[in-house]
């Protein structure tokens, strides 16, 4: 028998893939995995605990014990708590001890939709439908800055534009499970489509490998 629809969504930071994983998760009927969450609950319980975000050994023995059910998604989305993210995302023992949490989640009966950095490379490598969602810095620093600004926090455009490049920098650069496109994913640029046709687009996509197949 078939396996479930599995759609991997990947790309950096404020491309709209979580937007877009939202939408093929309704418009399939599928779960949805926002793998950004985990990454940045760990750095949560870092600064929690008042650990130095880079501790490598802090940040080990945090990813086994926290509990996905203690924190507020709106406590996450802040702009430190993303920058602090990708930090502990470059530690190989925090990658490791979040992999079984997302391959279970990947591997329920119907399929599952999941956006992060690595989805289609090492969480999900047999993902039948995967989509690298680009657009320029300065399209995706616009966005993060009306995003923000809405939760009230106050950042100009140039400093969200630094930290999108930072880390940009950082997830391409690691040497673990860096940021790049899987060899079989389709990359959709969004910098010049709104939200209703980046989601044509990416149901087009889905579909083409649904029927191929
Ligand atoms: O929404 P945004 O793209 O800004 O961030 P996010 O998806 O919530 O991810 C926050 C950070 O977690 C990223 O900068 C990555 O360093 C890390 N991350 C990762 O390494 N792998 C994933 N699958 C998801 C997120
Ligand atoms: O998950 P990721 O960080 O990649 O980005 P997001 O949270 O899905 O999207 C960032 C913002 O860009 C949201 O406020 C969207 O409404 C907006 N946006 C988009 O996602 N796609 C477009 N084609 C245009 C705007």
């Amino acid at each position: 028998a078939p396996a479930g629809l599995v759609i991997a969504v990947d790309g950096p930071a404020a491309s709209g893939k979580g937007t877009l994983a939202r939408r093929l998760s309704a418009h399939y009927g599928l779960p949805y995995l926002d793998t950004g969450l985990l990454y940045r609950m760990v750095a949560r319980a870092m600064l929690d605990a008042g650990h130095d975000i880079r501790d490598p050994d802090a940040a080990a023995s945090l990813v086994s014990i926290f509990e996905e059910s203690a924190f507020a998604e709106d406590t996450l989305r802040g702009r430190e708590i993303g920058e602090a993210a990708s930090v502990v995302a470059a530690m190989p023992a925090v990658r490791s001890g979040l992999i079984a949490r997302q391959r279970q989640f990947a591997a329920q009966a119907g399929g599952a939709v999941l956006d992060g950095r690595d989805i289609g490379t090492v969480i999900c490598p047999q993902a039948q439908a995967k989509l690298f969602v680009t657009a320029t810095p300065e399209v995706r620093a616009a966005r993060r800055h009306k995003e923000l600004a809405g939760r009230g926090e106050t950042a100009t455009f140039e400093g969200i534009l630094a930290d999108i490049r930072r880390r940009d920098a950082r997830d391409s650069g690691r040497s673990d499970a860096p940021l790049k496109a899987a060899d079989d994913a389709v990359i959709l640029d969004t910098s010049a489509l709104t939200v209703e046709e980046a989601a044509a687009a990416a149901i087009a996509i889905v579909e083409r490998r649904r029927t191929a197949r």
